[in-house]
């Protein structure tokens, strides 16, 4: 038997009288009496086969069923006038087959590629190699394969190498809990999973690779949400004798590149720049939407001058639009992440002053002069609505960014366009619980020329030299330019409350590399998962995920994590506190 010669969706006009065999599942069948049609569905697509009567395998055609694995062969000739199917690229051919051979057969399935009906979530996880037959599904794997290709190829051209670093290997940090994997031949030691190969390509520029990349899994135990998987992919890279531009010039060139190839999308050149300070105060966030026309603009009103941010949101033309139960809602929505106060005021006549706003807050402002400096400053006309928020700087920037994208979606403001956004100029440090930690992450380059001069400079006020890449709000990869400087890279443990013995022990090998001729390096790291989201327009990253975990980060398929037997454990030293299962076999999934 033949199996292959063509794939099911690229059979054309081209085939016309020619003998072809093809393989692949039925995904439909039509006995209409004395004519039985079968619809052939491979990744490529689907193809219509014909099985006249007379055929001699008329009565294996009798026998296949939806989701059956056959082999036919047979001749492509044009569909007879009037059953051309323009739904399908190959809806103007069929086969007339010739040979009809079923390699095996299904039990009755709990869902079908082609119901109209899509199964649930849940069903489609615990089935996922069923799922994965829907033509959705493989649309979506298709791209992420292509994109993956590009990206190499791009890194390729520009004198990248594809290193492997390893899985099995010491704590990395990235700010998420790890995933340990106990060793046998240690007992009582684990492995960590990476949260990224941060520092082994770093070491790499130590080894003189210059230019490396690596497409690679990445390991990170923390809270899931729609864009966030336990393991997850990047298109990870790292570059010796480079600084900021020199790294984002090549981010830039192979973002274009992918989404140019890869969906013919032009993206805007070059990509806008932003510092930090200014995303946060014009939009409350550091991976603002520039599709969503809105901004926060500072305002001053005596009654919130205790307030470390008071700011406002002028929502267009939305008095008309929402209800009072809408702006109860949306304030509701906005207070839930933080801000001590949120609150609107209607603009029902911009000319009339204070008489023509419409809000609880005016009788607590006094002076019309703040009315009027509140209308200048927002821009606002009759029949818009100001929102305002005031109270803790970092909440109220929580809240009215919320709010800002909530009020986006619910105007239809967000254009159909592309934004990508470099953010530069990160603070280096951020404050948690009265400590230190690191915006990025502890190996990242501080804005100084010096140890004295980062010695000498409040942690609070010192940026680092680090940039993201934001794609229409969603955050596509972060990067930076590398401590290269050992007495630095101390400083900076020391400065995080890492001891100089936990530093050694954690981190003695990148120290010691550090002294060990360390060329000045950077590099940058992009979400794959992400990006192939945007690419697919999904809003789901287990859309894009061949076998992806819910958000208790479990497998339905295979219902892993899963106990282990007691001799396993005895083996790797380990005893277990509870017995108890508390894995949650069908939870949320956002
Ligand atoms: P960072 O931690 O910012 O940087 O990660 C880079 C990019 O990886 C993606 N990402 C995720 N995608 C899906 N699920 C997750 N849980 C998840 N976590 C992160 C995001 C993110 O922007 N080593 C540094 C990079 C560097 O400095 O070179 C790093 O990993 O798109």
């Amino acid at each position: 038997m033949r199996y292959r010669t063509n794939y099911c969706g690229e059979i054309s006009t081209a085939e016309i009288n020619k003998e072809v065999s093809i393989c692949g599942w039925v995904h439909n069948r039509r006995d209409l009496g004395g004519l039985i049609f079968l619809e052939i569905r491979d990744r490529t697509g689907l193809v219509q086969v014909v099985v006249n009567p007379d055929a001699a395998v008329f009565n294996v055609a009798e026998r296949a069923r939806k989701e059956y694995v056959v082999c036919v062969s047979g001749t492509v000739q044009n569909r007879p006038e009037g059953t051309v199917n323009n739904n399908i690229p190959t809806g103007t051919i069929e086969i007339q087959v010739q040979d009809l051979e079923i390699l095996n057969t299904t039990v009755p399935l709990p869902f079908y590629p082609d119901d109209n009906q899509v199964a649930s979530e849940e069903v489609r996880l615990k089935y996922r190699y069923l799922d994965l037959r829907r033509s959705k599904m493989q649309e979506n794997l298709l791209m992420r394969a292509k994109v993956n290709k590009i990206m190499r190829d791009y890194l390729t051209d520009n004198n990248f190498l594809e290193i492997e670093t390893p899985i099995l290997t010491k704590a990395t940090p990235e700010g998420a809990r790890d995933y340990l994997v106990p060793s046998r031949v240690n007992p009582g030691n684990f492995y960590a999973l990476p949260q990224s190969p941060q520092l082994f390509k770093q070491l790499l520029m130590v080894s003189g690779f210059d230019r490396y990349y690596q497409i690679v899994r990445c390991f990170r135990d923390e809270d899931l949400r729609a864009d966030r998987q336990p393991e997850f992919s990047q298109i990870d890279l790292e570059m010796s004798f480079v600084e900021e531009r020199d790294v984002m010039q090549i981010i830039e060139q192979m973002v274009t590149r992918l989404f140019k190839e890869a969906k013919d999308i032009e993206l805007p050149s070059p990509f806008p720049h932003m510092t930090y300070a200014d995303a946060v105060q014009k939009y409350g966030i550091d991976r603002p939407d520039l599709r969503n026309p809105l901004v926060l603009v500072d305002i001053e009103l005596p009654m919130f001058a205790e307030a470390g941010r008071t700011a406002a949101i002028c929502a267009p033309q939305a008095a008309t639009k929402f209800t009072r139960k809408t702006l109860d809602q949306l304030t509701d929505f906005a207070k839930k992440h933080g801000a001590a106060t949120i609150a609107y005021i209607k603009v029902n006549d911009v000319d009339k002053g204070r008489e023509g706003l419409q809000s609880s807050l005016l009788k607590n402002i006094e002076d019309d002069q703040n009315i009027a400096d509140l209308i200048a400053k927002t821009g606002a006309k009759t029949g818009d609505i100001i929102f305002i928020g005031a109270g803790n700087t970092k909440l109220v920037n929580e809240s009215l960014a919320a709010l800002r994208s909530k009020l986006g979606t619910e105007l239809e403001l967000i254009t159909d366009t592309w934004h990508p956004l470099w953010v530069t100029d990160f603070p280096m440090f951020e404050q948690e619980d009265g400590r230190w930690i690191s915006m990025h992450h502890p190996f990242t380059s501080p804005k100084v020329t010096n140890i004295e001069e980062f010695k000498n400079t409040d942690p609070a006020s010192m940026l680092s030299r680090s940039y993201d890449l934001v794609v229409n709000g969603t955050e596509f990869g972060s990067g930076s330019v590398r401590i290269a400087d050992q007495e630095l890279q101390s400083a900076v443990f020391d400065l995080l409350g890492i001891s100089a013995d936990q530093a050694d022990e954690k981190f003695g090998f990148l120290l010691q590399a550090l002294k060990s001729g360390c060329p000045p390096h950077g590099g940058m790291a992009l979400g794959i998962d992400r990006m192939v989201m945007w690419l697919c327009g999904t809003s789901s990253i287990r859309d894009v995920t061949a076998f992806p975990k819910t958000q208790s980060a479990s497998c339905l398929m295979t219902e892993a994590p899963s106990d282990v037997n007691a001799e396993q454990l005895q083996e790797l030293g380990i005893k277990k506190l509870q017995t108890t299962n508390t894995q949650a076999k069908s939870d949320v999934l956002t």
